[in-house]
């Protein structure tokens, strides 16, 4: 018995949706609604699901689409040491908000049928993937950039849903679906956070209690820099010492990077004077967040 059919685990979610596990069956899957004239929406994650994935399912969702989950915990985008083992993997809750969110088709490939062992290509985008967290992650983009392009080859998405609070990542997608002629739409969808402003992350669930507390001051920092800025605050170097100094100021976080840049290149901004992106990544006990708010001057701040 497979336990990930509906039919099978007796689970509580939609039974019209449809769990593929294998590259022929999700394209079956994609080929008989776009016979039926569907457009295809695609939402690529690693599960362990939470609001934050779910408003990218939602927001997928529309008369006449067919909405593609992935949920598939991608090795070759960590890194030596990092979380690939511990990454949570909830896989029957999983499904069931994919039920709930009306998720059509949930592609739960295994490593295997995504990485047989002849494979020998990978997608690199230069320049963009070396700063922020690829200075810290060596071959992490390497890693996101090939699993997505092969999502997208594998389901041949019309759009793409994707979240600013991996902002590097939107940007890093962004260049490789330009260079590479990808014809899907990529979709950036707002960072869902908790009441006190952390963004939602599933590795906010490594954290203890007291860690949790200290998490806040990451998007607290990023916040004081917006205000900065739509204050009149020009110089990004005075700005990112604000934001590391307010971090600092909260102990127990240790600073991977604070940096202002442009929103596009991700190149530092060297004048707050367009559209940019102050982002941070910090470390508490073993656990590493990100964050990023996006400021654009020429909407009137400042
Ligand atoms: P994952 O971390 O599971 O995230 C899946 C998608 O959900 C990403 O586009 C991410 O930006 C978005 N997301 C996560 N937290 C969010 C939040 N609080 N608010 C809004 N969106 C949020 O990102 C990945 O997986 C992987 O790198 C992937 C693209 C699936 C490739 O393996």
């Amino acid at each position: 018995m497979n336990p990930l059919l509906a039919s099978d685990a007796g689970l509580a979610y939609d039974s019209a949706m449809e769990t593929a596990r294998t590259i022929a069956d999700v394209r079956r899957a994609v080929a008989a609604a776009r016979g039926a004239g569907k457009r295809i929406h695609l939402v690529p994650t690693m599960g362990a699901l939470h609001e934050g994935h779910r408003s990218l399912l939602r927001a997928a969702r529309a008369d006449g689409r067919l909405v593609v989950a992935s949920i598939f915990v991608n090795p070759t985008q960590f890194g030596p040491g990092e979380d690939f083992e511990r990454y949570p993997r909830p896989v029957e809750a999983d499904l069931d908000i994919c039920g709930q969110d009306g998720v059509d088709v949930v592609f739960l490939p295994s490593v295997a049928e995504m990485y047989p062992p002849d494979g020998r290509t990978t997608v690199h985008v230069a320049g963009l993937t070396k700063r922020l967290c690829g200075a810290h992650r060596p071959g992490h983009f390497d890693g996101v950039t090939t699993v997505v392009l092969k999502l997208f080859n594998i389901v041949q998405p019309d759009a793409a849903y994707f979240g600013q609070k991996d902002g590097q990542q939107v940007a890093v997608i962004r260049r490789m679906v330009a260079d590479l002629d990808v014809p899907t739409e990529i979709v950036v969808c707002p960072t869902v956070r908790d009441t006190d402003g952390v963004a939602l992350s599933s590795r906010n669930a490594y954290l203890e209690p007291d860690q949790r507390r200290r998490a806040r001051c990451l998007i607290e920092a990023l916040r004081l820099g917006e205000a900065m800025i739509r204050d009149g605050e020009r110089r990004p170097d005075t700005i990112t010492r604000a934001i590391r100094a307010r971090i600092e100021a909260t102990g127990g976080c240790t600073i991977d990077y604070i940096e202002a840049v442009d929103l596009a290149t991700l190149e530092p901004a060297a004048w707050i004077d367009r559209p940019c992106m102050l982002a941070g990544a910090i470390r508490i006990g073993s656990t590493r967040l990100i964050d990023n708010v996006v400021v654009d001057v020429s909407d009137g701040g400042g």
